[in-house]
Order: C-alpha cells, then structure tokens, then sequence
C-alpha cells in the first residue's frame, strides 16, 4: 500500500462489504470514511471497436464493462440509449432506440434493437447497469458508431483507371492520380470513401489522408473488396482544394507465390467519394471521374515480395495541392467495375504500430554497411540521407546472419526485398516505402553517402492495430524471451492477413498455421475483428465442393482448380470460428460461419466415405515434425490417414456443440452420431487392443486424447505411452499439427513434469533451442540454424514463422491458468488453475477479455504457493488451488470463508476448488 499526499489506497474492510477508503489528506494524516459502492460503466464498444467510423453491421452489437472497487459485482439488468445527436441522448430525447431496463446479465454483443440506421448517419449512445443488488450506476460516458456507405448506390463515384502507358510495365512506375475541385461554403462535415483495386494511398491538400497502411486490405477481391472512411473535415477548406492518389500493385496484381502476376485483374483502378455538408447545411460530393488526370512519379518499382524503388528526382512538387499544372498529365479512364462487393472493414486497419532504433551499425567480412535492428521485425526502415542529386542508397534485408557474420538472404527465395531510393539533392531527405514491406532484423545499406550512424535510422513495425491483450513474465528470462519471440511473431505475421512468414516469396494465408496459432493469439491480442475479415473470406474462397483452400485469400487455385483439401489445413474453417467464440463470446461468428463449417465438414465426410476413414488423399501432415533421418520427408513420422480422420472426427465434434450453441438441434445429433461413427472407425483403423495409436508417434497419442477419440479405458494407457516416448526421446517430436496440443495432453493426464521437460528444454529440438540461439521470433523449423551456424534447407527457412508459437496458449491456460469455460464462454465464468512445477518462483498473466482483466499470478517460495488472481466485473471465477489443504488456507491473510466475493469453498482430493465473484484475492498456503 503507498501512503502519501493525493495517494488513495484501497482496503476491503473485514466486515463490512463496502469499501474503506483511506484518503491522506496533507500533513494531517490519513482520514477513514465510508461510502456506498460504486459501480460504473465503462469501455463502450461497437462491434469490437471503439467509436467506428464507417460501419456496415445493420444492427451492431453493443458492449461495456463494469469496473468496481468492490468484490462480487454483477449486472442484473441494463439499458441502453441511442440518439442521432449527443445532445439528444443526454437529454433522453427525440431517441432513435431505448431499449428500456432488460432484466439480463448479458454486457457484451447486445444488438442494436432500433429502426435501421440509414448510411452515413452518427449514432450517440451510452448505457446504465443496475448491479446484483438492483442499484442503477450513472449512465456511462457517450461513445459513437458511424455508418458508411450500406448500398451500392450510394455510391456515385466512378472507378477509374490511370490509362497510362506505363501501367502496364511489369512491375512498372506508380501511377498518381489527381483532381482540383473548389468548395463554396464552410465545411461542417467531410468524409471520404475510398477503395482500390490495387493498393492505394490517398492526400487531401498536400496532407496524407488517415493513418493506416495497405489500404483498402487483403481480401478475396473479387468477392470482397473493403473500403476505408475518413474524417477528412479538418483537411478540407473553403475554395480551392485538391485530391491525390497513389496506387501501388499490391496483391491485386503484384506478383505472388509462384511467380503468378495479375491474380485479380491487369489494372489498377480507384473509387474515392468525398461527402462534404456545409455549415449551412448544404451537401456536396466530389468523386472519382472522367476529370481526374494521371501520370507517373517517384515510385518506379512496388512488389509486395521485392521492394519498392524511388527516384526522388521525380517528384512532383505540390501535385497534390491546389494551383499545380497538371496539363502534361493524362486523362484518366472511366470503367464499370461494380460496386457490390464493397464492404466496410470488421477488422483492424495496417498501421504504424511501433518504432525500433538499431542497436548498432557494423561492417561485415563481406563489407557490408549491415543496421541490426536488435529485433526481426516487420515493417520498414525509414532512412534519411544528404547528398548529391543522383545519389541512390540500396536497403538489402536479411533476418539472419551467417557463420561468417554476413547478411544471410538465401531463405528468402525469390523475393529481392530491396529498397532503393535516388536522392533529388539539397538538403536532408526522408525515405520510406510505400507499398511494400519486409521481414528483417539486419539491413545492409549501400551507397550511402557519409557516416550511416545509427540515427540516421528508424525500424517501423507495422501489423494489425489490433489491442495488446495478454501479458506473461515468469522467473524464468528464457521462457520470457519465448514469450517475447510468440508476440513478436504475431506483430509480423498479422498484417490483415495471418501469414505464415514476412520475409520469403510467400507471405500467405497460411490456413493450417492460423489454424494451430488462433488460440495463442486470441491470448496476446484481440484477434476477434482480425479473424471475423480473414474469415470471411475463407467462407468467400471456400471451393464448390467445400473445399478449403490451402491459403486464404485463395491465390495459389482458381474456380476450376481449387488448391485445398488438407487435413488440419481446411480445420481452420471450424477451429477458427469455436476458438473465437469460445474467447469473445461472440454467437454472431458461428452464425456466419456456420455454413461453410459445415460444409467443409461435409467436404470431409464425402472423401472418408462410408467406412469414416479419410485416406488416401494429399495432406501436409505433421508438418516439419522432427525427422528421424534425413530422407524423412517433413510431417511423415505421422500418418497422414490417421492425422486426416482424427481431424475429420475433431471438426465434426466441434460442429455438435456449435449447433448446439445455435440450437439447431437436428444437427447437432446429426453430428452428435457422426462422431461417435468416426471414433469407432479411428479406433478400429489405427489403434490396437493395447492402446498403441498409429505409428506410435507423440502425435498420433495427442491428437487421439486431446480430440478425446479414444474410449475412457484407453485413455490413461495412451498418455502413459506417450508419457514414455517423451522421456525416452527426451523431447518432442512433433510438427505443426500435434505441437499445439503436446502439452496439454500431458498435463491433464498427469504428466506435468514431462510437459516442463520439453518447455525448458534447450537443446534442437525444443521451444528455447532458438531462444539460445538470439532468436527473437519464432522459427518456422526446430533447426533453422545449427549451432554450428549453418543452416536448414534454404527452400523453406524462415525466421518468423509463428506456429510453433502455439505453445503459448498452453503458457497462459495451465502454466498461469487462465482458461475458458465452453459453457460460459468469453470469460464469462473462467477457470483459475494454475498448474507450478518446472523450477517456476515466479508466473504471472494478465489477460484483456470483454469484461475486463482476468490476472493470474504465483509464487512458490520455500514450499510456500501464494495465488492473486483478478477476475473483472460481472464474471465469474473457479479457482483451483494445487495441493492445497482447507485448514491451510488464507485469503488475504484471513481463513477462507464464504462471504467477501468468495461463494462456494470445497476440498477436491489434494486441491482446494474455490468460486468467487469479481476482484482481487490473495491465496497463500504451504504446498503440501
Ligand atoms: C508455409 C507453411 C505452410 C506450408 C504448407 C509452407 O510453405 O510456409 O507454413 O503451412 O507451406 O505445408
């Protein structure tokens, strides 16, 4: 507790379940006082999001938070209020929704239940609770949701394309595009309404409109195509003004895996609608027409995969403000490209997230200018440089370095990930690129004229803006570096769409990767808007027959010939959608996704056939699982067949309770027999009479406990068998399919020390063999570099690949034990378990959920275990104390009793089980 001036520390009174405030009040010491508790209403959001702007959910779901000093708080009832100006709502008149007190403990995704809300149009809205004792909180502060464009016709815009020449080029010059228009009145409200095909960058004025990166996203074009909305208000002005684009290959037709150009289409193309409302109330729209012109500029070369080249020299000065003359440019030409597959984004926008300085500037064997960013990051580096016109500085990037200490770029296999940048000369110039981006911890810089310092330097890391979620940090500084290499090995593969690596010719959907990884990243950041986009698409790009795509958006197939199929790949279709509902308590994502699960499902039980097993088809396996030998081909150690038909009984498992969930009953015992049918078959096909499962392998014993596919006599016989496989092998031999679940399946089944052997392992093959290496992300292979200094295979090498990150989620839910419960999702009741062992003093989380933080964090100090553990506001929690003994017991330094939070204390063999409402409690007692 701090004591001091201004200094308010907060005490829970034995008796008394109001709160204690102890204020210090000057010299004169502290003063007690007693007040009713409070309750209040916070962190309002629509649809994930705060405050949004252009908004296409017809009726958004509502959610808020309740923060409390007290123990035990709960929402009875709520109401909500929604009005079209703040004024308004605060008033409590002239609503357009008020939804009256609801009698509901429910606080996140409440539907908007209002007359529809047209385009364009500002909703006001706030909320009240009434807590478990019936008292109402003041209504919260006002948050906001803005619709956009909700109908093709909205839009009066024209797509237009450059027409220019040069366009056509092979990766050739960016075009720009550009109009003068002229306001004649004050501008009260503007917004802007822009998408692409192509990527796009657009500037009002001189001045770079909003602050996100890769706009309009990464989806499956022609199916989907996002556009953006902008508060552009404070950059229009009276009179003359003037509108600039930029375009950029991007995906639309950028070269991607495999040398393919032109995936969605030849041109590039720009639909840009700017909505002014005057002061007087008047209304104008300026939009993408037959007046725009273009030309070329500075950017000669933009390639996702190979960098970007600038010729400064080129630059058109003040082209994007008022009184420039454009009569050299072209006219532009006008094009039908449709406007009904515009929708509005439900995922987070690219951005600048964060800026990294190199920790040094040294020259390599090679002699090489070589800036070690002291991180494998995502992103770029942002140069400046004075020197002659003409000048050109090359940015080469590497995540490695050899055995000789040189930049190490052959793992990035066709993608030149270069950056070249002429200077126009006189004066201090900046550089960044803008339609590309890089995988790298090391930068070579060529040419650079005079001393590169440091200074002259700056990473920016981009991704997702998607919150920070999650917090692990134990006693152990490897096991936190593992957890630093997983964030950052989410940092640089969520950029609007999971990837399996930034750095390579490849930088795709992977579906088996996001598939293994959602639930670790569900941990560390709010992946729920993320997903919901990427998911989408899944559903968009899912091939006739309910194929899933190997990558989503789908670039490597076509309509006729889809690439998919793949067991634990295609899963992502049904894992995905249950691991975001199960962490956001979202049912909306299971409604959407619910046909496709199921027909990729259906896809599933059409190749298994009658006898439910699925064999004989194209898999990738447990993929790059440790090989025995060397001719062992990646993800062969486990049977195909086997890791399929597990999968096939997995997804149709998940798919009963989702139609549970939804009440859609007859499915549910549809599927409800289907399983049973494909467990017997998976018994019958790969497990013997003595509980030997498929090929023996770690995972064929994981896959068939932790999918529960084994009958309960085989069970503990099976874990026992893989229990002795770990120990003889000393470590694990897994791949991207049974790595996620290797740990969990040995702690349930009582095998906790093994499950710490392979987490503090050091030695290839294990998490922390990287982490001695320097590794600073996740390696895609357990052997990426040898400690001899050379490395796997070039072909398929990556420094930043995040699926062996799933551990993660096995950190938090059983080394912390912060975990869900599937029948109160979202963390609406969560489970507190935490599982010490592995030399551990020290674990703690934190997690971000719906309702608040959830925090676990333990101690083991001479024999002595001591828990706190925050559970937020209008949640419940069960807490199970390891080896514990009632008498033993203190909270908060007083014996446990009901009352105080506490509701229900019971002894469960060696472990106390203990529920509780919300707060902070502290337990402590001698381990026995
Ligand atoms: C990717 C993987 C992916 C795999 C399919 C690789 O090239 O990088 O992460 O899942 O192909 O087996």
């Amino acid at each position: 507790m701090r004591t001091g001036q201004g200094t308010i520390a907060v005490l829970f009174a034995a008796s008394l379940t109001w709160l204690t405030v102890v204020a210090a009040v000057g010299a004169g010491g502290p003063q007690r006082e007693s007040r009713p508790p409070t309750v209040t209403v916070t962190a309002l959001r629509t649809e994930y999001m705060q405050n949004p702007i252009g908004i296409d959910a017809a009726k958004p779901r509502l959610s808020w938070q309740l923060r409390s000093e007290v123990r035990g708080v709960s929402q009875s009832a709520y109401q909500v209020r929604v009005a079209r100006s703040e004024q308004d709502l605060l008033a409590g008149r002239r609503l357009l929704w008020d939804s009256g007190k609801i009698t509901s403990e429910e606080s996140i995704h409440r539907p908007y239940g209002g007359p529809p809300i047209p385009s364009e149009t500002t909703c006001y809205w706030q909320v009240r609770a009434w807590d478990g004792r019936g008292t109402p909180t003041p209504w919260s502060e006002v948050a906001t949701w803005e619709t956009g464009l909700l109908a093709p016709g909205d839009w009066t815009a024209k797509w237009i394309e450059p027409n220019l020449p040069e366009d056509l080029k092979k990766s050739g010059p960016s075009p720009m595009l550009r109009r003068d228009f002229s306001l004649n009145g004050t501008v009260r409200r503007a917004r802007a309404y822009v998408t692409s095909h192509g990527l796009y960058e657009i500037v009002l004025n001189g001045k770079r409109v909003g602050d996100q990166a890769f706009t309009p996203g990464w989806t499956s074009y022609n199916k989907r195509l996002q556009y953006q909305t902008y508060d552009v208000t404070s950059l229009l002005r009276r009179g003359q003004n003037t509108v600039g684009a930029t375009l950029g290959n991007g995906w639309y037709r950028g070269t991607v895996m495999g040398g393919r150009r032109n995936v969605y289409g030849e041109h590039l193309a720009l639909l840009l609608q700017i909505h002014v409302t005057y002061a007087d109330g008047r209304d104008e729209t300026i939009g993408t027409d037959e007046q725009w012109k273009a030309s070329t500029g500075p950017i000669l070369m933009s390639e996702i995969y190979d960098g970007e080249t600038y010729d400064a020299r080129l630059e058109k000065a003040g082209w994007s403000e008022p009184g420039y003359d454009d009569r050299a440019w072209t006219a532009v030409s006008v094009a039908d490209r449709g406007k009904d597959l515009l929708v509005a984004p439900q995922g987070p926008p690219v951005r600048r997230i964060q800026e990294l300085k190199p920790v040094k500037v040294f020259k390599t064997p090679a002699g090489d200018l070589v800036a070690d960013m002291g991180q494998n990051m995502v992103g770029w580096v942002r140069i400046e440089a004075e020197g002659p016109a003409g000048t050109t500085l090359t940015l080469r990037h590497a995540e490695v370095l050899d055995k000789q200490g040189n930049i190490y770029t052959e793992n990035l296999r066709g993608a030149k990930a270069t950056a070249r940048y002429t200077l126009k000369g006189g004066g201090r110039e900046v550089f960044e690129p803008h339609f590309t981006f890089f995988g790298f911890r090391y930068v070579a810089v060529d040419g650079y004229p005079g001393e590169l310092t440091p200074a002259k330097l700056t990473g920016v890391v981009i991704h997702s803006d998607m919150p920070v979620t999650g917090s692990f940090e134990t006693s152990n500084p490897m096991i936190n570096q593992l957890q630093h290499n997983i964030a950052w090995g989410q940092k640089g593969n969520f950029l609007d769409v999971p990837t399996d690596c930034p750095q390579r010719d490849e930088r795709l959907g992977w579906t088996g990767d996001a598939q293994v990884f959602a639930r670790t990243a569900a941990f560390n950041m709010d992946v729920a808007g993320f997903f919901t986009k990427w998911l989408a698409d899944l559903a968009a790009d899912q091939g006739r027959d309910g194929r899933v795509p190997h990558v989503i958006p789908d670039v490597l197939g076509s309509e006729s010939r889809p690439a998919g199929g793949s067991a634990a790949w295609g899963d992502a279709a049904v894992v995905i959608p249950w691991t975001i509902y199960l962490a956001y308590g979202d049912v909306a994502i299971l409604e959407r996704q619910y046909a496709s699960m199921a027909r990729w499902v259906e896809f599933e039980r059409r190749r298994a056939g009658d006898d439910f097993i699925w064999d004989g088809d194209q898999h990738f396996g447990d993929w790059l699982a440790y090989a025995t030998t060397l001719s062992d081909y990646p993800g062969a150690t486990t049977g195909k067949d086997l890791i399929a038909t597990a999968f096939f009984a997995h997804s149709t498992d998940l798919m009963e309770r989702v139609a549970l969930v939804l009440d859609k009953k007859e499915d549910a015992a549809r599927y409800h027999e289907q399983f049973e049918r494909t467990k017997a078959a998976f018994v019958r096909e790969f497990v013997t009479p003595n509980a030997r499962v498929g090929e023996n392998t770690q995972t064929a014993y994981v896959l068939a406990l932790h999918f529960d596919l084994l009958p309960e006599n085989m069970r503990a016989r099976a874990a026992e068998r893989l229990a002795r496989d770990v120990r003889e092998w000393g470590h694990l031999t897994t791949g991207f399919v049974g790595t996620p679940y290797l740990c969990h399946v040995l702690a349930r089944y009582g095998y906790l020390k093994e499950a710490f052997l392979l987490l503090n392992r050091r030695e290839y093959p294990s998490w922390l063999y990287p982490v001695t290496q320097g590794a600073t992300t996740i390696w895609e292979r357990w052997d990426g570099q040898r400690p001899d200094g050379s490395f796997q295979d070039r072909g398929m090498n990556s420094f930043n690949h995040y699926a062996y990150g799933s551990i993660g989620d096995w950190m938090y839910a059983v080394v912390a034990g912060i975990d869900i419960d599937a029948a109160a999702p979202g963390y609406r009741h969560i489970f507190i378990r935490p599982q010490p062992g592995g030399g551990f003093t020290k674990v703690g989380a934190t997690h971000e959920t719906m309702y608040g933080t959830v925090g676990s964090r333990w101690t083991l100090e001479n024999g002595r275990f001591a828990l706190t553990v925050t559970v937020p506001a209008n949640t419940r929690a069960t807490v199970t104390l390891p080896s514990a003994r009632l008498a033993d017991l203190t909270e908060s330094e007083r014996a446990v009793a009901i009352g105080t939070g506490i509701t229900a204390v019971r002894q469960d063999k060696d472990s106390v089980v203990i529920d509780i409402g919300s707060g902070e409690y502290r337990f402590s007692y001698p381990m026995q």
